[in-house]
């Protein structure tokens, strides 16, 4: 069963992530294994990376936390509309991160050589389980349609490929970009979503409470083989929940 950490506001989940993140890292700070980690994009991740580097950048031996991206738009890391950029100018840019723990998608490449080469990058350097590499922690976000990564409703094949990652397509804005899929997702130790806003409700309420037609939501095929699945929640997202 999830376990569901509901906050006042987005700043309150964010933060309430922030110390669950921290207490994590303090708890597996080990010489002998590093924590691999999954970022997103969206608003939510924007407060916590700002708050990290804020309030926390002295708590965490970074030295010991790599950071990967569960997914990422293709355009250069200027752009942005870059998950990689934003996260480097609001957290790694303001903390003392050996550089090689920075593991970004190449915004630049072309697309099946990217979704190659950061497959490889994933599969070469993660441990695995049953032929599966395991990130430590996967942070996800839900849009208002239910997509998670960059896997969106009328693309849900791709979450059940066979492959690490996979060229997605935003079906609005035709924006490509790159995404881990769902048997790396479902593989993770811990997956953590952080949602926050009405516009997630009742999408929300349909995959936690499995109504309707609730497996067309790529979100609702989040469910960890053997490890955790945690949701940072405001009030507003979780509205129907109470
Ligand atoms: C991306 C994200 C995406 C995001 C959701 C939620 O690159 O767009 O990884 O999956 O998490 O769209 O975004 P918001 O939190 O901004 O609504």
């Amino acid at each position: 069963m999830a376990e569901m950490i509901v906050s006042d506001s987005a700043f309150d989940t964010a933060k309430a992530f922030a110390d669950f993140f921290v207490g994590w890292a303090k708890e597996n700070n080990s010489e002998n294994k590093k924590l691999y980690v999954a970022l997103s994009g969206g608003s939510t991740p924007k407060i916590l990376f700002d708050l990290l580097a804020k309030n926390y950048a002295s708590e965490v031996n970074w030295e010991n936390v790599v950071f990967y991206w569960g997914d990422e738009r293709m355009v250069s890391e200027t752009d942005p509309e870059s998950n990689y950029g934003e996260a480097k100018r609001l957290l790694f840019d303001n903390i003392n991160i050996p550089e090689e723990n920075i593991i970004p998608v190449n915004g630049n490449n072309t697309l099946e050589s990217e979704a190659k080469a950061y497959s490889r990058k994933i599969e070469n350097i993660l441990p695995s389980s049953m032929g599966i590499p395991v990130f430590d922690l996967i942070i996800l976000g839900m849009g208002d349609d239910g997509h998670t990564a960059s896997i969106f409703p009328n693309q849900i094949e791709l979450f059940d490929s066979e492959k690490i990652c996979v060229v997605a397509e935003h079906p609005v804005t035709g924006q490509k970009r790159i995404s881990i899929t769902g048997k790396v997702i479902n593989n993770a130790q811990k997956i953590v979503f952080l949602i926050t806003g009405t516009t997630k409700s009742k999408v929300l309420d349909t995959i936690i409470n499995k109504r309707d037609d609730y497996l067309k939501y790529p979100a609702s095929h989040v469910t960890p083989a053997n490890g955790e699945l945690l949701f940072f929640l405001d009030q507003e997202a979780a509205i129907h929940l109470m």
